[in-house]
């Protein structure tokens, strides 16, 4: 292995939304270190250069500026960053597998091992590989595997370095993250490239932050982690329907059940079904892990919370429409939101999606808004222009509309002139809060049909 002092080149394979930002955290709090991020998609790398990043995310222009061709580097000759790095971080996709053995739940390892290929075929030193996706257990004994044979001399250590960081949040939560998490082999040369990689983390993060394990805690602690947190909201919104049924308002239920400090408040707002690339696949490849080794009733729990989700995706649809007289067909209907959860432009996995797709289904017309996700909602609605339009301007989105659905918790939909919006809409007016973060009562007294989630409806009607 090389030695701690020697490790000055990091190199990241894979300029998507966790290697691009993480890697330029690491740029700007270790000027001494060169950084580059490569990757196959040669306009992601161009955008990385130019002063429109290929994602949106609060505060990551400021830090991409900085340090931007200073110690910042972005390419797509991975053969040459490759022999160039020590340290090698992976951060490419690992989707759910879509075909064969665990087709719809398992990881779709493909990109991961071909970049673990090409690092065997391009490496003349010794490299640390370090898993920065998120990836199933024993993923890194596979990787050591393919690295290791026909190395030509060459000696890999493979790591675990998954990343926590929340769209949206990326850049504080990389800034100051709750831990750090690093996992290595307990063997001389696995400590000791432990402790280079403990060492990029230590320029900014107080050592106590920086956890260390073995190889498999570490990298099922991520799946771990993500299955918590989604277990919560699929918690709560599983609760929201009890709420609705008995008067319980689920904002006030998840106030008092947060305040136990062993509960605590955070990840407990109910909605219309949590979002975003990661949760439901880290749970599926979850439930394909318990499956492989024959737990199934493990695999039955953690398969509950993504069923949870869905079915909350398609519950706020049946409300919709049972609160419009049980049709939508021709109607207007503004979706104020379409990326999976504010600050992001990200919408993989965005409930909007499923809302979306099932009024489409009840023919709608629907209008999709959202200040930065417009691009990515037309490629994920593609194929059904003859229902859906797009407006970036929330006023024009909502002029004739006959129910406006908030999918995206945009402080900026908060702040609207929500009595403009209900003049510019036909009557009767109906309001769908999937975020349940507008003020209810002030929308009710303007004259529209206020309905939430786990919260009894507010309609003239009745
Ligand atoms: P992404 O799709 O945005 O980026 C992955 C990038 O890898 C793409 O740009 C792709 O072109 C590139 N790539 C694929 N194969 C390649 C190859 N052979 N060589 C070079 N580049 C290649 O994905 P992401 O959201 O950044 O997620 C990456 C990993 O990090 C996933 O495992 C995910 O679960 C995990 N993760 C994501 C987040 C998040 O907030 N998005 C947070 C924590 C962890
Ligand atoms: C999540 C985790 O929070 C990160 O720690 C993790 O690194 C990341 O997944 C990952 O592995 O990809 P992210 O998906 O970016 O981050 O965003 P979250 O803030 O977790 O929100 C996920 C979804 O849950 C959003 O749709 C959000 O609106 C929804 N949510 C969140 C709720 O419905 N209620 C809540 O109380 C919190």
């Amino acid at each position: 292995m090389p030695k701690k002092t020697e490790n000055k080149n990091i190199l990241c394979i894979g300029a998507g939304y966790v290697g691009g930002p993480t890697m330029a955290m690491i740029a700007k709090k270790c000027p001494d270190r060169k950084v580059t991020v490569v990757d196959i998609n040669a306009d992601r790398i161009k955008a990385w250069q130019s002063d429109k990043l290929p994602i949106y995310e609060p505060g990551l222009a400021e830090v991409v500026s900085e340090t931007l061709n200073r110690n910042l580097f972005f390419s797509t000759d991975i053969d040459k960053a490759i022999e160039e790095a020590d340290i090698i971080f992976v951060a490419v996709n690992t989707p759910t597998k879509t075909f064969g053995e665990g087709a719809g739940r398992a990881a779709d390892l493909q990109y991961w091992e071909k970049t673990a290929r090409q690092i065997k075929r391009c490496a003349k030193s010794d490299k640390i590989v370090v898993e920065k996706s998120t990836l199933p257990v024993r993923t890194a004994a596979a990787m050591r595997r393919v690295l290791s044979e026909g190395a030509n001399g060459v000696n890999f250590e493979v790591l675990s370095n998954p990343e926590f960081l929340a769209e949206g949040t990326a850049i504080r939560d990389l800034e100051m993250p709750d831990r750090v998490l690093v996992g290595s082999a307990e063997t001389p040369s696995g400590l000791a490239a432990r402790e280079a990689v403990v060492d990029v983390y230590a320029s900014w993060i107080p050592r106590e932050r920086i956890l260390t394990t073995n190889v498999w805690s570490s990298e099922l602690s991520k799946i771990a982690a993500n299955a918590f947190l989604a277990q919560r909201i699929s918690s709560i919104n599983a609760l929201s329907e009890l709420c609705e049924k008995t008067g319980a308002n689920v904002s006030e239920v998840a106030r008092a059940v947060g305040a136990d400090s062993r509960i605590g408040p955070r990840f407990l707002k109910a909605g219309v079904g949590f979002g975003g690339s990661c949760f439901k696949k880290d749970i599926l490849n979850l439930v394909y892990m318990c499956e492989s080794e024959g737990l199934t009733e493990a695999a039955d729990y953690w398969r509950s919370v993504v069923d949870m989700n869905e079915h909350q995706k398609n519950r706020f649809v049946k409300t919709m429409l049972r609160a419009m007289f049980n049709t939508v067909a021709g109607k207007r209907i503004a979706l104020l939101g379409f990326a999976f959860k504010a600050d992001t432009s990200d919408t993989r996995e965005s409930p909007a999606i499923s809302v979306a797709k099932l009024l489409v289904e009840e023919h709608a017309q629907v209008v999709v808004s959202d200040p930065h996700a417009i691009e990515n909602a037309k490629r994920d609605l593609a194929g059904l222009e003859e229902f859906v339009t797009y407006e970036r301007d929330p006023y024009k989105a909502v002029e004739g509309a006959d129910a406006v659905a908030v999918l995206t918790d945009w402080s900026e939909y908060k702040n609207i002139d929500w009595q403009k919006v209900y003049d510019l809409m036909r009557k009767p007016a109906f309001v769908f809060d999937g975020r349940n973060f507008l003020g209810h009562a002030k929308l009710y007294s303007m004259g529209f049909h206020v309905y939430a989630i786990g919260i009894e409806p507010k309609s003239h009607f009745y």
